[in-house]
Parts: C-alpha cells; sequence; structure tokens
C-alpha cells in the first residue's frame, strides 16, 4: 500500500435530536412504512429545529472533532464546508461557522459537489497540506436538507434527513491517513438531481420570494439510482487501484447512505460482503454531505472501526459527482 499523505487527527459528527419516523410520514404523505423500508432501507431520520442553522450544526460536530484533535479554534489554519444547504448564499456556510467557532486564525470556504461533498473537501485540504498552503485543515459536511424537501413529494421527502460531520486532517507521518482518492463528475446530467430555482437562472422576484415549487430538491429516482450504482461501483475499484490494494485487504466499506439498495450494489460490485459494511441509513436517511463522516464517527463507537484498519469510502451525489478514497485509520 502507499504510503499515507494527511490524518485525520479529529473526527466529530452531530445529527439534531428530533427524529421523524416512517409513520410519522405515514401521516403527511400517501405513503406506508412498507413502501419506506423496502424501497430505500430508511426506517427514520433526524429532523433540524426551524431556528437550527447548517453551520449550527457544523460547529457542533467541529467542536467534538477538535476536541479528539486536541486543538482549539484558534489552531486551524483553513476551514473548508461542504453543503448543498448553505445558510444563506452569500457569504459561505465556512465563514458563519469561523465566526461560531472563534476560529480567527483560519481562511473559511465553502465547496459544492452534494452529497459527495466531504469526500471532495477531504481531498482539497490533502492536498493544501501536501502543497504546504495548510497545516491544520477542518472539512465539514453540513446539511439541513429538510429545509429544501418538498413536503408534498413522497418520491423525495421520504429520503433525507439533518446533520454534520467534521474532521480535522494534519499532515501524516506515511503510517495512518489518506492513501488513495478519486473524483470525477458529469455535469450533463444535471437536471436528474437538482433544485432549479433560487441562482442566477431562476432568481427571486422583487419581493424576495420564489414563485412555484423549484425552490425544492426534485430528482429522477430510477435514473440517480442506476447512475449512482455505476459510478459508485467504478470509484471503488479506481481509489483501490490508486492505493495498490484489491477489495480483500478492505476492512470496512463506508458508502455515501442513500439508499440501502445503493450500498449493496456497491459492495457486490466491490466483491466486499456486507458484514464489512457499515449501514445507518436506516437511521438518518441522506444526509448528504453529511453521511459519510456521521457513519464513520458513528462506526468508531460501535466498535466496527479500529486503527489499523483499511476504510474504503465511496460516494456518488447530483451533480452528478462521485468519488471515493483509501484511508488507513
Ligand atoms: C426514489 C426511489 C426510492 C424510488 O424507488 P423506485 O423503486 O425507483 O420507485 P419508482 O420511482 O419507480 O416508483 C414506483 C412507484 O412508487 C411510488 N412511490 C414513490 N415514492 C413513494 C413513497 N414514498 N411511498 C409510496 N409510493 C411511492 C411511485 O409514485 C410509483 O408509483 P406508480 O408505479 O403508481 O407510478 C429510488 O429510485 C431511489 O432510491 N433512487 C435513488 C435516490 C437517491 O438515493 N438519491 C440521492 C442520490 S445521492
Amino acid at each position: 500500500m502507499k504510503a499515507a499523505t494527511s490524518v485525520f487527527a479529529g473526527l466529530g459528527a452531530y445529527t439534531p435530536e428530533k427524529v421523524l419516523t416512517n409513520a410519522d410520514f405515514e401521516k403527511l404523505l400517501e405513503t406506508s412504512d412498507t413502501w419506506i423500508r423496502e424501497r430505500t432501507g430508511i426506517s427514520e431520520r433526524h429532523i433540524a429545529r426551524r431556528d437550527e442553522t447548517t453551520a449550527m450544526m457544523a460547529a457542533e460536530a467541529s467542536k467534538a472533532a477538535l476536541k479528539e484533535a486536541g486543538f482549539g479554534p484558534e489552531d486551524l489554519d483553513t476551514i473548508i464546508c461542504a453543503t448543498a444547504t448553505p445558510d444563506r448564499l452569500l457569504p459561505s456556510t465556512a465563514c458563519d461557522l469561523q465566526a461560531l467557532l472563534g476560529a480567527t486564525n483560519a481562511k473559511a470556504f465553502d465547496i459544492q459537489a452534494a452529497c459527495s461533498g466531504w469526500i471532495y473537501g477531504l481531498v482539497m485540504g490533502d492536498s493544501l497540506i501536501q502543497s504546504g498552503a495548510s497545516e491544520r485543515v477542518l472539512v465539514l459536511g453540513a446539511e439541513k436538507l429538510t429545509s429544501i424537501m418538498d413536503w408534498t413529494d413522497r418520491t423525495t421527502a421520504v429520503l433525507f434527513g439533518d446533520g454534520a460531520g467534521a474532521a480535522v486532517l494534519t499532515k501524516s507521518d506515511g503510517t495512518r491517513g489518506i492513501v488513495s482518492s478519486y473524483l470525477k463528475s458529469d455535469g450533463t446530467l444535471a437536471e436528474l438531481l437538482w433544485r432549479p430555482a433560487g441562482g442566477t437562472v431562476c432568481p427571486p422576484n422583487e419581493q424576495g420570494q420564489l414563485e412555484g415549487r423549484g425552490y425544492y430538491i426534485k430528482m429522477a429516482g430510477r435514473e440517480v439510482f442506476k447512475n449512482a450504482v455505476r459510478s459508485m461501483a467504478d470509484a471503488a475499484s479506481k481509489a483501490l487501484d490508486k492505493a495498490g490494494i484489491t477489495s480483500e485487504q478492505v476492512d470496512l466499506l463506508v458508502p455515501h447512505q442513500a439508499n440501502l439498495r445503493i450500498i449493496e450494489a456497491t459492495a457486490n460490485h466491490a466483491n466486499i460482503p456486507m458484514d464489512r459494511v457499515y449501514v445507518n441509513v436506516d437511521r438518518y436517511g441522506n444526509t448528504s454531505s453529511a453521511s459519510i463522516p456521521i457513519a464513520l464517527d458513528e462506526a468508531r463507537r460501535a466498535g466496527r472501526l479500529k486503527p489499523g484498519m483499511t476504510v474504503l469510502l465511496v460516494t456518488f451525489g447530483a451533480g452528478f459527482t462521485w468519488g471515493s478514497m483509501v484511508v488507513k485509520w
């Protein structure tokens, strides 16, 4: 295996207290617990309070990651926040987070790669460390997806949840950390999973209101499903090849948690049995960029992720974007 470049000095996650079950959705929409569980594997998801912002959730995850790393907020020189649900379009959620944390010595910026955002952010952070531009990088995946969900659309509303996950990256001595990564996108398929309004193409009107339902997530589920399976299989093999290892050497696969059937298909293509795959989509739904760090943090607490393990991360999201990473934990 190749030498590692940046190490995870700390990891943290946060999910809101309120839980919405499939039974709750049965009261809101024409759907059923059985349909949702059979098609997606989701049983419940965490929902942010109305006054709880993406940056506030990100701050909670960041504090846990900083504590583990043994750093104060002022020790950070870089904050990268991956989010598809920023608190405002201007300025970045990373700057809001910087202010909430008091990370006075950091440069802060957002990246947008939808559900793949955290892996994209890790690759950016790792590159900054390798180039010498940064030494201590906080990478967030943070989302308040319920703020852009169409609660009248049963084909999307039941899928998503809110939450945040954070990692502090520092330079590795080569033995632990990020070993390889792979990123890819295909912008020609953007309209299969998107939020059409709110930007320059369809800006708010003079009263600051958005017309119609274009503000909400729209998705062609079946097409997204097929692309997700194909792309995640591709990504898994690319990161393994770049690391110089085979799937037999992977101790734990932690995929983006969008749908249990997508996870099973990805594991199957990668030739990794399900007892070496971490799944928590049943309890959180799809938290987009936050899903992998929330899963990693939980896997650690559950004793499924231990130092020395070889971990494969694989993701897919709107754009389309996809990617993967091999980490020596
Ligand atoms: C969304 C998804 C679960 C739908 O499952 P599916 O098996 O493809 O189902 P379809 O979209 O073909 O719909 C089948 C039927 O179920 C209905 N249906 C859709 N959502 C439903 C719901 N929540 N409850 C009950 N019925 C529902 C549809 O209206 C359709 O009814 P019809 O046959 O009468 O038209 C699935 O396509 C999927 O998971 N796609 C990927 C989504 C994803 O993970 N996106 C994020 C990627 S990062």
